[in-house]
């Protein structure tokens, strides 16, 4: 299950939710059956990508079951772009993947009650950035376990 809520959280959390560009090489390619032009600049987003519902079935909702089931987890996986992919995709994503474990696990073994504290929904909305940046912080009030 922790695996699940890492994947999950990270597909709607969006390290980097810009458009990537990328220059189609000399001679061109296809892609998705259309030839596109040597030369050209593509782009997309995970941002866009993490919510298309053929993929992500109830995109906009935190569902770390998708990840548990076997079937639905390998077409999730399939689709799932966060760190990028070919040979520019991110170099950190196993140093990511452990920190966001040890993270998580940290966190919800030491701690029963995590609760928001004093938040304004400006505080998470984005600015303009290549990576997420909110306009103010997330506070939240914590609880240590009962030893
Ligand atoms: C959840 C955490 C992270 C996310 C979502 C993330 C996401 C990404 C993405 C989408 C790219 C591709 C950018 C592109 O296509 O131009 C990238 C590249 C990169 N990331 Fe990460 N990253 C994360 C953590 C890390 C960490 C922990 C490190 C290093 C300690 C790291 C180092 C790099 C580097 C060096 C590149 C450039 C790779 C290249 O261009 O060859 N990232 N990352």
């Amino acid at each position: 299950m922790q695996r699940a809520i890492v994947k999950e959280s990270i597909r709607l959390s969006y390290g980097v939710p810009g458009k990537i560009p990328r220059e189609v090489p000399e001679g061109g390619a296809t892609l998705c059956g259309s030839h596109i032009p040597g030369g050209t600049m593509l782009s997309m987003s995970c941002r866009v990508y993490h919510h298309y519902e053929p993929y992500f079935p109830n995109a906009d909702e935190f569902l770390p079951e998708r990840w548990l089931d076997e079937k639905s987890a390998a077409e999730a996986e399939k689709h799932f772009i966060a760190f990028s992919r070919g040979s520019r995709n991110c170099i950190g994503m196993n140093l990511a993947y452990a920190e966001l474990y040890y993270g998580f696990a940290y966190i919800f073994r030491k701690f029963e009650m995590i609760q928001a504290a004093d938040m304004k929904d400006r505080d998470m909305e984005w600015h303009d950035a290549f990576v997420v940046a909110t306009f103010g912080h997330l506070r939240v009030k914590l609880q240590k376990v009962q030893n």
